[in-house]
């Protein structure tokens, strides 16, 4: 690749963006491109703030303070590394493929009355080239979140139905922005399709717009 680029997989708790996203990865390293793989919230201080805040059920901290954790969580990332690897802006000035299991538009859908305002506090946070939407519906998000040790406050029915409409939202104003999307189903006449499957359109439709970076 002749510059970075940030590519930021997004979607509701349960649409397998971890999975995903660090498949893509492995798949791309593979093909020879330099990729990386990082994640938010990040293992570092804020981060590790924000991870103890979101799993505690009873004492629950005003929306706004979390919705601007996430942002400071983010710009320390993005400057200063997730606790493990550098700063994802290093990464990009070195010509790296930079793969987000989650960046500010899960910010904009899951916190805060106001998109714009959330956008705002994340002023500084760069624009990715290209956001994957994971399509899942509402009762099978919520079937795998079952299978999980720890449930943060954010994975029940009512919180992610509200956060997938968001999302309509928050897709729409990246479009506007210049960032191409690329949304994927996961179901297919009301089957789920296999991990590999998913991979497998996500790859091709992530090289085909490759093509328009190199
Ligand atoms: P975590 O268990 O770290 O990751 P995931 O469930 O994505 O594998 O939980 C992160 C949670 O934080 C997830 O529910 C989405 C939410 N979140 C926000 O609310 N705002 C944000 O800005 C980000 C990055 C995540």
């Amino acid at each position: 690749m002749k510059k970075g680029l940030l590519i930021a997989f997004e979607g509701i708790d349960g649409s397998g963006l971890t999975t995903h996203s660090k498949l893509l990865n492995e798949k791309l390293n593979k093909l020879g491109y330099k990729s990386i793989y990082t994640k938010e919230p990040t293992k570092n201080e804020i981060g590790s703030l924000i991870q103890r805040i979101i799993l505690d059920k009873e004492k629950r901290i005003d929306d706004n303070i979390i919705a601007l954790l996430f942002a400071a969580d983010r710009l320390y990332h993005l400057n200063y590394g997730d606790g493990i690897n550098e700063g994802i802006l290093n990464y990009i000035n070195k010509n790296y493929i930079v793969i987000m299991d989650r960046y500010k538009y899960s910010n904009m859908a899951y916190q805060g009355e106001d998109i714009n305002w959330i956008n705002q506090v994340n002023k500084f946070a760069i624009e990715a080239d290209i956001v994957i939407y994971l399509d899942v519906p509402l009762d099978i998000a919520l079937k795998r979140i079952s299978m999980r040790s720890s449930i943060s406050i954010f994975e029940n029915r009512t919180f992610l139905e509200r956060v997938k409409k968001r999302y309509i939202e928050v897709l729409d104003l990246a479009k506007r922005n210049g960032v191409k999307v690329i949304s994927i189903d996961e179901v297919i006449d009301n089957n789920e399709k296999s991990i590999d499957e998913v991979n497998q359109e996500i790859l091709s439709k992530v090289i085909m717009l490759l093509k328009n970076f190199e």
